[in-house]
C-alpha cells in the first residue's frame, strides 16, 4: 500500500499546498496531510485553525486525511506504517534545506523514502509567509489562498 505523509507548517494552507495535495492524492493510495512543529518558525494560526482549514479544503479527497503531530516526523510516519514521504519543491533555494532534511530522515529511518514533486508552475513563487505579508499589508491574496479558507485566513489579520 502507498500510504504517503505530506508534512508541513501549512501557516496557512496555500494554492500551492492544495496542488501538490490534489496530485499526490492520484498516485498514492492514501495520502496524510499532517501539521507537524517546524522549531524554525513561530506560527501565526494555532494548530486547531490550520487542521481546520486543511479538512475543510481535503474535504473533496476520499484518500486524505489530516493529522497534527508534536514530534519528529519519522516517528509519526512510523507509528502510522507510512513508507513515503511527499515535499513540493518550487525552486533552487528550496532544494539545499529540502535535500538535507530529506537525508536527515533517510538517516533516522532507512526504509522511509521522501519523493519530490515540482511545484505547480503557476504556484512556483508562492509561499504562506508571502501570503500573511499580503495579507497583513492588506493587500488580495484570493488568488492564492483556496476560496474556502479566504475568510479564515483573513479574519486573522481584520480583527474579527
Ligand atoms: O512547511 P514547512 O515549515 O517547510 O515544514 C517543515 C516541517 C514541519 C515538515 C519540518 O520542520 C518537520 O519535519 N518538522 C518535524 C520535526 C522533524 O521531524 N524534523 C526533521 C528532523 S531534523
Amino acid at each position: 500500500m502507498t500510504k504517503a505523509i505530506y508534512p508541513g507548517s501549512f501557516d496557512p494552507v496555500t494554492k500551492g499546498h492544495l496542488d501538490i495535495i490534489k496530485r499526490s492524492s492520484k498516485i498514492m493510495e492514501q495520502v496524510i496531510v499532517a501539521v507537524l512543529e517546524n522549531p524554525r518558525k513561530i506560527p501565526t494560526y494555532d494548530i486547531e485553525e490550520r487542521v481546520k482549514m486543511l479538512k475543510i479544503v481535503t474535504e473533496p479527497y476520499r484518500n486524505v486525511q489530516v493529522d497534527y503531530y508534536q514530534g519528529l516526523l519519522i516517528d509519526y510516519a512510523q507509528k502510522n506504517n507510512i513508507n513515503i514521504i511527499v515535499k513540493g519543491l518550487r525552486a533552487m533555494s528550496d532544494f539545499e534545506f529540502e535535500f538535507q532534511m530529506a537525508l536527515v530522515n533517510q538517516k533516522l529511518s532507512p526504509t522511509i523514502e521522501t519523493l519530490f514533486m515540482m511545484t505547480n508552475n503557476k504556484y512556483s513563487y508562492l509561499s504562506s509567509s508571502i501570503v500573511k505579508e499580503i495579507a497583513g499589508l492588506g493587500g488580495e491574496i484570493s488568488s492564492l489562498v483556496p476560496p474556502e479558507v479566504h475568510d479564515i485566513i483573513i479574519a486573522k489579520y481584520r480583527g474579527q
